[in-house]
């Protein structure tokens, strides 16, 4: 008889819990449908038409669903490849970019970071790298649109170095692109992984190694001898393949190939499965929880509220870190101190929404939610501990907010409150003067959604006045007195918890304050504080 552990631990290894992290553009939403199609997810692929038009209104994903008539929800998709159970988590760009973004990075276990290779490293890939440096989660890197004219491999190299400071190693390595594409070479099976057209199989010669003279009759003498130079390159000056740093976050693996063209996909997909860390212990107040031993625990990382006023609920999502989960178990929720049943938890699979029985860790579960729920709250089925805060992340987009009808200000207040332990927006007050309300947002649709929210469920109209700040860093009390700014461009709030933090309108004084003040740190996040 299997043991609830062994039961655990089998189901554990199974996990792949990942994010993938872009500019918009660059071809996350056709990545993804390639991934769920090997999955036998979905069953046909193909361009998605018509998708531009209506992007400003809704997320990729709910695309996907208008467009294939299939269920996905905007947080997680799940599917089954080679035994394995997929959770990809959805990081919504585009207009509908939000905190939401950022905070559901820390339920995933890796990343994958897809790049346009005519584009190189864009401004979007750069902040959701921050955060996933910030909390080590290895990345894997996919070089997409090989199919087109783009960078100079190397070059792409050297913007992961010089831009976000990882060191890359090539899985595999490019021949030549856009209307010259060959294919790419395999240094780890040493094989040739040739390109016979836009959703044809790749065609798999396997050589010696990179010097054989097959090679040269497969791809011309001149690609030959560019790809012989390139791979010399890459074993003399290039980082070995180190699964150590792969997990420390200081290493990434790069793929390169074009998820239009299937081609790549598949290769990419089975050696991340293979690679991509496993769910594992998560730090707690009480030091690290084993997800095999420990029984079942997880934590609150995205609420969701139906903006239908039909029907009015709110989901919690919750990542699994330890144990089992079992439908309608009673579990402990830490910050209230009170039992609750999760009795209608649900999952989604790429084409449904289900009621689930059973999760393990690494498996994320939606949970109906009466209002009880906060960010970063933890649930355990024993013990009492709680797991890493969620920080708050510098929003880019601040405005004043006043009600408008002054007989509503309990309403608004209360609203203003439930939003923002909810994660809707960020709340501040202007130091010394607490009537004054500041929102910050790191995607301008939180405003809208907010405005939107107060009237529809607390009766409370607002009026936002837009702030022309950008950034905002979070500095100890103990350092506010000595500090040296200028008072007529930056301002100093608190946050909900009465921590400081001062608000910059551009980069050039944000840089100015720094340089001032070369003893106080400035963090972009409330983590640690
Ligand atoms: P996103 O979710 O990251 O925003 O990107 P999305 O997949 O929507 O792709 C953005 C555009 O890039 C789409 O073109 C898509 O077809 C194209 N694309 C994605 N992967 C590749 C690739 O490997 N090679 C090439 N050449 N193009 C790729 P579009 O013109 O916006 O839409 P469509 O008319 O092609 O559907």
């Amino acid at each position: 008889m299997q043991t609830l552990q062994e039961e655990v631990s089998i189901e554990m290894r199974k996990r792949r819990t990942f994010a993938i992290i872009s500019h918009p553009d660059a071809g996350k939403t056709t990545l993804t449908e390639k991934l769920l199609l090997f999955g036998g997810a979905i069953r046909e692929a193909g361009s998605v038409k018509g998708r531009k038009a209506n992007r400003h209104a809704t997320s990729d994903w709910m695309e996907i669903e208008k467009q294939r008539g299939i269920s996905v929800t905007s947080t997680v998709l799940q599917f089954t490849y080679r035994d394995c159970h997929i959770n990809i988590l959805d990081t919504p760009g585009h207009e509908d970019f939000s905190e939401d973004t950022y905070r559901t990075l820390t339920a995933a276990d890796s990343v994958v970071m897809l790049i346009d290779a005519a584009k190189g490293v864009e401004p979007q890939t750069i902040k959701l790298f921050e955060v996933c440096r910030m909390r080590g989660i290895p990345i894997f890197t996919f070089m997409n649109k090989l199919d087109r004219q783009g960078k100079e491999p190397l070059d792409l190299l050297e913007e992961l170095e010089n831009i976000l400071g990882i060191r890359s190693c090539p899985m595999n390595w490019p021949i030549g692109m856009g209307s010259d594409f060959k294919g790419v070479f395999n240094r780890q099976e040493q094989c040739l992984e040739r390109y016979v057209g836009r959703n044809e199989k790749p065609e798999k010669i396997a050589v010696s190694d990179v010097e054989d003279a097959h090679l040269t009759e497969l791809l011309g003498e001149q690609a030959h001898e560019k790809l012989q130079e390139d791979i010399l390159l890459l074993d003399i000056a290039g980082d070995p393949f180190d699964f150590d740093r792969v997990r420390a976050g200081q290493l990434t693996p790069v793929f390169f190939g074009s998820a239009i063209a299937n081609f790549g996909v598949e290769t990419f997909l089975n050696q991340f499965i293979d690679l991509a860390p496993l769910p594992g212990p998560r730090q707690t107040d009480q030091g690290q929880m084993d997800p095999v031993t420990t029984p079942f625990s997880g934590f609150v990382f995205k609420i969701q509220a139906n903006m239908n006023p039909a029907h009015r609920d709110r989901v919690a999502f919750i990542r699994i870190c330890t144990g089992k989960f079992e439908r309608g178990m009673n579990v402990h929720h830490v910050r209230t101190g009170k039992k609750t049943s999760l009795s209608q938890p649900q999952q989604f699979f790429a084409q449904d929404r289900a009621i689930v029985e059973t999760a393990y860790p690494g498996d994320i579960i939606g949970i109906f939610d009466p209002g009880t729920f906060q960010i970063g709250d933890t649930l355990c089925e024993k013990g009492n501990f709680q797991f890493e805060k969620l920080p708050l992340f510098s929003p880019e987009h601040f405005a004043r907010v006043t009600v408008k009808d002054t007989m509503k200000h309990k309403q608004f207040h209360k609203g203003l409150e439930q939003l923002a332990q909810e994660g809707a927006v960020q709340v501040f007050r202007i130091a010394n003067r607490t009537e004054d309300i500041v929102l910050g947002a790191v995607g301008q649709l939180q405003f809208e959604v907010f405005e939107h929210r107060l009237q529809a469920e607390y009766g409370a109209k607002v009026e936002l006045y837009r702030l022309p700040y950008q950034f905002a860093r979070w500095i100890a009390e103990s350092d506010l007195a000595s500090l040296y700014y200028d008072r007529s461009s930056c301002l100093t709030v608190k946050d909900l918890h009465d921590r400081y933090v001062m608000l910059f309108p551009d980069e050039y004084s944000l840089r100015f304050v720094t340089d001032k003040n070369p003893e106080v740190v400035f963090h972009p996040t409330s983590y640690g504080l």
